[in-house]
């Protein structure tokens, strides 16, 4: 008995996710109100101009785990779950989750505690994982700063705990950023001094209890760079798993220096870039190819960065262009860099909505196709990802590097030799011509069996080691050696066993299921 316990909590740490259990995940993020509803409706209307609430649910979450895990990721992120601002504000409801009143509280639209301790059940019963969108620069209050009502805050019910009312005049001054309020006069964001040892105990406190409560995997940070450096590493260590932060700025040399604090932050200095090079058929290839440089000498592991192209606070991508070739290349750059792929619901369904609050389209209106063209770009991504980390440990720390430009093209190479993905973006979009792009420095040996996963096209390295790519109508491709595919399901390669159905490939889940089977046979002892 006692050795069922020992092993209990076992499994139990292992549930606290590391940033090493993390870097191999792939992240599918979602709006819980907009993703789905406990009814399954595909057809329930949700205008994203009216800011209301549209029905979205954990309980709806839980009902479309296979669509999500059908494009082969391994952990959702959702928005925050606490109480919120309960009433219509000017700018509509909170159905957004980032307008927190009571932080211990759980916002009732999305379900109960059960449902919320149900969702991350039915995510680690499939070796998933949970991350949960906390906020700690601020609450929120339907009104103006020099109203606001501090009895409503569960926990800091008092001014006291809060800086002093100013708003932010200039951007690029820290003391502003992180002493001042954001928002304005419509909802205004009040702003915890969390230089207050109280403050910060209480967050210490909080996140560490709603962590384990939940035996949540993973948090997403919002509005880090409001807050001052130092209030980080504790939160994160009283966290317990891994923290990435959303630092909203493309500068490197201001965002990757958060990354000291945090275990990892959203990799907004390669968002920009990859946008540029992607967005129009005269896009920069060159700022992408040097940006990939820049992030990895500057940040602490670019490795543990979240890679995205799309959010719920910019523009998607397909408001930019609706060619399909052009987001292609976006999603591929996405999954196949460095970092933890970050793949915003509804970006699968190539919906093209402009600023907040028109991207946060709901994604049951496209009905959960999976033979979209992005799902199924997404699902092969996923898996040549997945399987080139269960070929190679070291795949997932290599850090990818450009091997090529031209105007219009890019090659970036991850992986040590012989078990190297190359992939190869293209910017001409959908009207691009058919060609062979002589691509050298590949790494790959004269002769070498590789397959191009997108179109499962067989190619042989030449004798120089150059590889000839057949590039047509602007999409992207992918190398990986013909002889390690065994077991990937990727172009008609068998399948080892019936554990390669799965299109997981962390090496935390087999420890779980390690231990949950050694639990099992104790327990028959
Ligand atoms: C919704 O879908 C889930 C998963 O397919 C199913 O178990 C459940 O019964 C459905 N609920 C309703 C109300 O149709
Ligand atoms: C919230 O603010 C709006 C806009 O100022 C106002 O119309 C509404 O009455 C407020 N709601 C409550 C419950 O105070
Ligand atoms: C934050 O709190 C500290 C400690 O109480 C105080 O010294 C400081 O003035 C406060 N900062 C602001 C901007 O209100
Ligand atoms: C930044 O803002 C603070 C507070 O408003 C002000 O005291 C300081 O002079 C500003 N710094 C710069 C460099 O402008
Ligand atoms: C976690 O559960 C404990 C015990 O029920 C409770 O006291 C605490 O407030 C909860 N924390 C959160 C963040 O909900
Ligand atoms: C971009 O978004 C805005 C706001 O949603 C919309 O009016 C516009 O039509 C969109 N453009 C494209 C090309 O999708
Ligand atoms: C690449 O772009 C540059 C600048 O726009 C142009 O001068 C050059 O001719 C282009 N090269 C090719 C091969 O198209
Ligand atoms: C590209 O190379 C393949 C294999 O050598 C060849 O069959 C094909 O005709 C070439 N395509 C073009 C457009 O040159
Ligand atoms: C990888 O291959 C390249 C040339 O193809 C060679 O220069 C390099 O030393 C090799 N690296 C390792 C670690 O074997
Ligand atoms: C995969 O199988 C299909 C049908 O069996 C065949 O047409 C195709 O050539 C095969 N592809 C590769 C890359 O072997
Ligand atoms: C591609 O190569 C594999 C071996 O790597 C071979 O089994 C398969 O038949 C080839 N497919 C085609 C279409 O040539
Ligand atoms: C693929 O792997 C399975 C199981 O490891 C093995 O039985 C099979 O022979 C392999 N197939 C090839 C073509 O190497």
């Amino acid at each position: 008995m006692m050795e069922i316990l020992i092993l209990f909590a076992l499994v139990a740490t292992v549930l606290g996710a590391t940033p090493a259990d993390w870097r191999s995940q792939s992240i599918y993020f979602l709006l819980t109100d907009r993703f789905a509803r406990t009814d399954n409706s595909t057809t329930a209307s949700c205008n994203t101009g009216a800011r209301q609430y549209c029905g979205g649910t954990w309980q709806g979450i839980i009902n479309q785990l296979d669509y999500i895990q059908g494009m082969g990721f391994t952990a959702i992120w959702i928005t925050p779950v606490t109480g919120q601002i309960p009433q219509e504000t000017g700018y509509g409801e909170a159905y957004h989750g980032y307008w927190q009143q009571d932080a211990y509280a759980l916002n009732s639209h999305y379900g109960t505690a059960d449902d919320l301790k149900k969702l991350v059940s039915a995510l680690h019963a499939r070796g998933m994982y949970l991350m949960v969108d906390v906020v700690a620069n601020h609450m929120a209050y339907n009104g103006s700063a020099d109203t606001t009502d501090y009895s409503a805050y569960n926990p800091f019910n008092s001014k006291e705990y809060f800086h002093k009312i100013c708003s932010i005049e200039d951007n690029n001054n820290q003391t502003q950023t992180e002493d001042c309020w954001l928002a304005d006069s419509i909802v205004s964001l009040p702003d915890l001094n969390t230089t207050q040892t109280d403050v910060k105990n209480m967050w210490y406190d909080w996140i560490g209890s709603l962590v384990s409560n939940y035996s949540i995997d993973g948090l997403r940070i919002d509005t880090v760079k409001n807050v001052q450096q130092n209030f980080w590493p504790d939160y994160n260590t009283a966290a317990g798993v891994y923290c990435v932060g959303e630092v909203f700025d493309g500068d490197a040399e201001y965002t990757c220096p958060y990354q000291n604090y945090l275990d990892g932050v959203l990799n907004y200095p390669m968002y920009y870039p990859i946008l540029r090079a992607f967005q129009s058929t005269s896009g920069s290839i060159s700022d992408l190819y040097n940006m990939i440089n820049t992030v990895k000498s500057t940040c602490k592991d670019s490795t543990l960065l979240g890679t995205f192209v799309e959010n719920h606070d910019n523009p998607r991508f397909a408001n930019y262009t609706s060619d399909m070739s052009l987001a292609k290349n976006a999603a591929a750059f996405t999954m196949l860099a460095d970092g933890i792929p970050i793949i915003y619901a509804g970006q699968e369904q190539h919906y093209h909505g402009g600023n907040d609050p028109y991207n946060r389209e709901a994604t049951w209106l496209a009905k959960y196709s999976t033979t979209s063209p992005l799902y199924e770009l997404i699902a092969t991504s996923n898996r040549i990802r997945s399987h080139a980390i269960s070929q190679d440990s070291g795949y997932i720390t290599y850090k990818n590097y450009p091997i090529y430009q031209d105007n219009s093209t890019l090659a970036m190479r991850k992986g040590y030799n012989g078990s190297q993905t190359i992939t190869v973006l293209s910017n001409l979009g959908a009207s691009g011509k058919t060609y062979n792009l002589s691509l050298p420095g590949t790494g790959y040996t004269a002769n070498q069996q590789l397959m191009e996963i997108y179109t499962c096209t067989n190619i042989t390295v030449d004798s120089s080691g150059s590889v000839s790519v057949p590039m047509a109508s602007g999409l992207p491709r992918v190398l990986y050696p013909a002889d390690k595919l065994n077991g990937s399901l990727l172009c008609n390669s068998t399948t080892s066993s019936a554990t390669s159905l799965s299109p997981l490939s962390n090496s935390a889940i087999p420890i779980y299921l390690t231990l949950a089977a050694f639990v099992v046979q104790l327990s028959q002892l």
